[in-house]
């Protein structure tokens, strides 16, 4: 059967099949190759669609910008501090007078509830833009980035995330490699492991597609012969800047290293969804250096430069396939 996703919502991965991921990754490969040719693709004219952000964005709000450009719309960017929601309107309210004016609504905020909510009310396919829990438009860029590194196929590849588990990254990294059918191994320290009723549905799904969900404390048993090395910041957005000291004492083993790569498949790739601390060209960067002695967080400046490093391609492909979710949506 064809698959249709025209006034959907997307909220998380756990909601779509995996012949419709596959659909999105494979249609947002379409829509890079139309803006590569310089091909016009303005096949959404007509239609407006408003960002919502409760908290700060380069890529996806870029991405939504961009895209939604390029497909003819109307878009109306609201920052975390210029709109009424939140202190004197509540979600509820937003979604429903939102739902009035446009054709689609993109939110990034803190809670999954909020966003579910607003789908829920508004009546316009809603897009999930990163929440606490979950970014699954960032899923169907670094599949599409796995896809364009591993064209023979990217079932049963060996995808190991290093670092914070239970975070907005760990948890649909989990959920991708599990629909799709990838061996997932989450490597980090066991208090930061994430919720075992999300595992439980993990390794439902995965009996069905063939993957495995593992995980392990051990970063060299984890790096050896893996085909994708994964790892993001080790606070997020949202979490006070007081849990800095306990989270570098934790996360420091896991940091990801020329010697981690080494263990890897000598084809294997470095991913990271941005934004990084891979040296001290930010204000965080050089206040952690001063405060903890350490240059580098989650990833070598060496790794993270390297040839085998896929960082740039990946955030490209946020745009790609965020125009591939609206696209297949709103159409
Ligand atoms: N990867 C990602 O979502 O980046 P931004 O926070 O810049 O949007
Ligand atoms: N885990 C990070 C992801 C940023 C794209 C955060 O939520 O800040």
């Amino acid at each position: 059967m064809p698959v249709n996703l025209s006034g959907r919502s997307f909220l998380k991965l756990l909601d779509f099949t995996p012949e419709e991921i596959n659909y999105l990754i494979d249609l947002s490969q379409d829509f890079k190759n139309l803006k590569r040719t310089g091909t016009p693709h303005r096949y959404l004219e007509g239609k407006n669609i408003v960002l919502l952000f409760q908290k700060t964005s380069t890529r996806t709000r870029c991405s939504f910008e961009v895209a939604g450009m390029d497909l003819g719309m109307g878009v109306t960017y609201l920052d975390p501090g210029s709109s009424q929601m939140g202190k004197k309107e509540s979600i509820e309210d937003t979604g429903r007078v939102l739902g009035r004016f446009y054709d689609g609504i993109e939110f990034r905020g803190f809670k999954q509830a909020d966003v579910e909510e607003l789908a829920a009310v508004s009546g316009v396919p809603v897009w999930n833009g990163l929440t606490d829990e979950f970014h699954p438009t960032q899923m169907i860029a670094d599949m599409l980035t796995v896809k364009e590194n591993f064209p023979q196929g990217i079932k049963g590849l060996k995808f190991v995330f290093f670092g914070d588990l239970r975070n907005n990254m760990g948890n649909s990294l989990m959920v991708v490699c599990s629909k799709l059918g990838l061996n997932f191994v989450g490597c980090g320290p066991k208090a930061l492991m994430p919720e075992q009723s999300l595992i439980d549905t993990c390794q439902e799904i995965a009996k069905e597609t063939g993957a495995t969900i593992t995980f392990t404390d051990d970063p060299k048993e984890a790096a050896k012969d893996a085909d994708v090395l994964y790892t993001d910041i080790w606070l997020s957005m949202g979490e006070p800047d007081e849990l800095w000291a306990k989270r570098i004492e934790e996360l420091s083993p896991f940091r990801v290293t020329k010697e981690l790569m080494a263990l890897a498949h000598k084809d294997a790739i470095f991913m990271h969804c941005l934004p990084s601390f891979h040296d001290t060209n930010t204000t965080i960067g050089e206040d952690i250096a001063k405060k903890f002695g350490i240059t580098e967080m989650e990833v070598e400046d060496e790794v993270f430069e390297s040839k085998q490093s896929r960082v740039f391609d990946e955030a490209e492909n946020r745009m790609h396939s965020i125009k591939a979710v609206m696209y297949a949506t709103l159409r």
